[in-house]
């Protein structure tokens, strides 16, 4: 019988032991948490297939919003539902529409005490569910909804965002939305690209949390999971054209590529884990086949490890006190 003469095995020993040889933590600075609000709501609603999330009545934004503070979250990040839709999605645009109007909310309650970022996308807004506007023939005009975000970045930007990020996959979107930010004044508002967007079914219950009204899919502008390599070139075009930083979405499936971003490039690497990767885990977790916390920790920290530096999730706040109990 012959002995380890290396045992791994002692630096496991204690939860004293292992806390010092922990390679990766989780801090509650890092942790972003996305937000709904709601054209005409008085009161908040449940959103079935996400929850513990809500759709937010303008009040209860705000009130969120300072609860988010308190649990000192990184960043908050805002999308709007509005009441109605049109071919265009004017209502991202308006100045007085729901996601407008709500940036201006959460900054007067809480100014500078969290990172206030806002969905830069037209999705919400159509009345077709796309995240740009059509062609007479129905396709996504890449260069006219470029036009309209330049449009809806100088609306964020003016409602006091700190903050704005681009969703949609259009090409050369990062680029027109700094030009466009620095003509009107906004220099110091920061682009978090979505550099890395797949075509995922993993956004199924997000798309209940907004009413979308897509009918199809978003294959010929996200990216088709099958591809890494793809992702590289998008990140390398978005920091290129300015952005601050870089967001990989999905999370958990897409481990990989966000450690060959962060390999790849030196602004902050962002990564979203998403509404159906957090749907899988409250569902199993309800029917009692896996343990809700650890199960939530365990995701954070893997993605957290992977090589993201800042990480959106809808269990941010809960996250964020969770581990201040911890320490
Ligand atoms: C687009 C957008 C989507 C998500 C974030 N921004 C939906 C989509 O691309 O279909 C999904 C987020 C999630 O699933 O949690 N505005």
């Amino acid at each position: 019988m012959s002995y380890p003469e290396i045992r791994p095995r002692r630096l496991r020993r204690t939860a004293a032991m292992r806390r010092l040889v922990s390679e990766t933590r989780v801090d509650p600075a890092e942790l972003v948490v996305p937000m709904f609000v709601k054209e005409g709501l008085t009161e908040p609603r449940a959103v079935a297939s996400l929850p513990g999330v809500l759709q937010h009545s303008r009040d209860s934004l705000r009130k969120a919003a300072v609860e988010a503070v308190q649990a000192g979250v990184g960043g908050i990040m805002l999308f709007g539902v509005p009441a109605s839709r049109d071919e265009i999605g004017s209502g991202g645009i308006d100045p007085d529409g729901i996601l407008n109007v709500a940036i201006r909310d959460v900054i007067a309650e809480i100014g500078d005490a969290t990172v206030v970022m806002s969905d830069l996308c037209l999705d919400e807004f159509t009345s077709h569910g796309h995240c740009g506007v059509l062609t007479p023939d129905g396709a996504v005009d890449n260069d006219a909804t470029l036009a309209a975000y330049a449009r809806m970045a100088v609306a964020q930007a003016d409602a006091g965002v700190h903050v704005v990020g681009p969703s949609g996959m259009m090409d050369g979107q990062v680029g027109v939305v700094r030009r466009a930010l620095d003509a009107a004044g906004h220099q110091d508002v920061s682009v978090l690209a979505y550099a890395v967007k797949y075509a995922s079914a993993f956004f199924g219950p997000f798309r209940d949390a907004v009413e979308s009204a897509l009918d199809g899919d978003r294959r010929t502008y996200q990216q088709d999971p099958a591809n890494l390599r793809e992702s590289l070139r998008e990140v390398e075009l978005d920091v290129a054209e300015g952005a601050d930083l870089v967001m990989v979405k999905p999370a958990l499936p897409y481990l990989d590529v966000v450690a060959a971003v962060r390999a790849a490039v030196d602004v902050p690497v962002a990564a979203y884990q998403v509404s159906g990767e957090y749907a899988m885990v409250e569902a199993a977790a309800a029917n009692g086949w896996i343990d809700r916390e650890r199960t939530i920790m365990e995701t954070l920290t893997s993605i957290r490890r992977a090589g993201a530096q800042i990480i959106l999730t809808y269990w941010a706040v809960e996250a964020a006190q969770l581990l201040r109990q911890r320490y």
